[in-house]
């Protein structure tokens, strides 16, 4: 039997293990891939006086030089795409296809962030709009670093959600208390590996791993970090929300992205969006298209298209490179299959059947979903699709609307105009055009309103997100 590997936490630049580990297994077959470390609270303690040690020296280094460390990280990521790639694969059950481009997709983001970071200047502004006494003063506006930035990442995108968040906090000189996805967590500690060796002082980025009861609440309410970044549920978004006080904070968190279908839509092409939206990864994408609101005169041809589109769809084992692969476990495939026994109880047409062994579930889609459904305002997470039929746009905005939910939002028709007025109207981050939801490219803004989130993401916006603005006013 091949040796299970343990993974320790980057602390001050070593390599450090602790009194109890954490048994990693894959979701693809129980198999156990990996351990690792579960950190106290004094190890935590460690961790942030670390970093902080760190930070007045890493402010201080010129941004090229930082920026050298992101190009060098982006640099080594890639060379490791295929190893990395094969270890996300397993850890998070994602087909390898798309935990490689996840690991090139961040590279792309490292360099990218790199290149913005350098051109985020300050700015200098006269006074001499208002009365006359501030005719002479002139403010030098500039950017500085929050301090130590704590970033936590979701398992669904373990490399690319965790330097979305680390790569822009460094770039504008912060340094980083990470905790990867327990679920992702030997990703998340590759990635770490990388970061250091393309150079990181000791201290600018450390590891923490271990139990979410034990650690989870410890870490969003120390008092050494200035600023959080979460990705992951809204219910751990709002916890993050009450206990980190007056912390700033970046969140992203859940939606109920729409897809809206009007009559005069291409409905293949809608169809094939659609499909790729709601059931890539299995539906385990914040951005993922989880309902569809159709205009009545279409759905039965939608309907048609989407049933053979999802009956095409692969399912199995990630590593044959399967469209559906299983959940991430089984109390996720348990709540999914929740959301489709109470649709099916309330009348909801099965279109695909949706068949369960273990957390691996087969794609559905239901047709004719009514708003006492669950499935019709819940975040399943999963596989399945439900169709909700409107008789015009403004019903369909209305639902929408009605969603706790503000991430983003897809309207397929041939009419820009149309398309531009109801996107006014829809209360969402983001309304794609005929197109499928989604948080790239990255260097678009991505943000949730409502229940989706606080604040903008998004390479620039996350480099502006995390540092602070300073502004001395000379008067000449
Ligand atoms: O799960 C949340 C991610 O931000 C979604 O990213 O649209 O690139 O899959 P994606």
């Amino acid at each position: 039997m091949a040796e299970i590997k343990e993974y320790k936490n980057l602390i001050n630049g070593e390599w450090k293990e602790s009194k109890e580990q954490i048994t990693i297994y894959s979701p693809i077959d129980n198999k156990e891939i990996g351990k690792v470390q579960a950190m106290t609270h004094k190890e935590i303690d460690d961790a942030m006086a670390a970093a902080k040690a760190a930070m007045k020296a890493w402010r201080e280094v010129p941004i090229v030089e930082r920026a050298k460390v992101l190009y060098k990280a982006a640099e080594l990521l890639e060379k490791r795409k295929d190893e990395i790639g094969e270890i996300l694969a397993e850890e998070v059950a994602k087909n390898l296809k798309s935990a490689v481009s996840e690991v090139v997709r961040t590279a792309d983001l490292i360099r990218y962030t790199a290149e913005e970071g350098i051109r985020v200047h300050g700015e200098v502004m006269k006074g001499d709009t208002f009365e006359a006494a501030s005719k002479n003063k002139l403010a030098i506006i500039r950017r500085e670093p929050m301090g130590v930035v704590l970033a936590i990442a979701p398992f669904n995108y373990p490399i690319n959600l965790s330097a979305s968040k680390i790569a822009p906090a460094l770039i504008g000189g912060n340094v980083v208390i990470f905790k990867p996805p327990t679920q992702g967590a030997i990703s998340g500690l590759l990635l770490t590996q990388v970061f250091e060796e393309a150079g990181l002082p000791k201290g600018v980025l450390n590891s923490v791993t271990g139990k979410g009861s034990v650690i989870g609440d410890y870490l969003i309410a120390h008092p050494d970090v200035n600023f959080i970044n979460f990705t992951g549920s809204t219910e751990v978004g709002e916890k993050i929300g009450e206990v980190s006080g007056m912390k700033p904070i970046l969140l992203e968190l859940g939606g109920k992205d729409a897809a809206i279908v009007l009559e005069d839509a291409d409905l293949e092409k809608a169809a094939s969006e659609i499909v790729a939206g709601a059931f890539s990864y299995s539906g385990q994408r914040c951005t993922a298209i989880k309902r569809v609101l159709v205009e009545e005169k279409v759905a039965d041809k939608l309907a048609e298209i989407l049933e053979k589109k999802v009956n095409s769809l692969s399912v199995g084992d990630p590593f044959d490179n399967a469209e559906i692969t299983p959940l991430i476990s089984n109390k996720a495939a348990d709540f999914v299959e929740e959301l489709i026994d109470d649709a099916v109880n309330k009348g909801a047409k099965v279109i695909n059947h949706p068949k369960r062994e273990g957390n691996l579930i087969w794609p559905g889609v239901f047709d004719n979903v009514t708003l006492d459904m669950r499935i019709a305002w819940e975040e399943p997470f999963g596989p399945v699709l439900p169709i909700i039929r409107v008789k015009d746009e403004n019903e369909a905005i209305e639902i929408n609307n009605k969603s706790e939910y503000g991430l983003q939002a897809a309207i397929f028709t041939k009419d820009t105009t149309r398309a531009l007025e109801i996107a006014d109207k829809l209360e969402v981050g983001t309304v794609h055009m005929n197109n499928k939801t989604q948080r790239g490219p990255d260097n678009f803004p991505f943000l949730g309103i409502k229940k989706s989130g606080v604040g903008v993401q998004g390479i620039r916006y996350s480099i502006e997100s995390m540092t602070k603005l300073k502004s001395v006013v000379i008067n000449i």
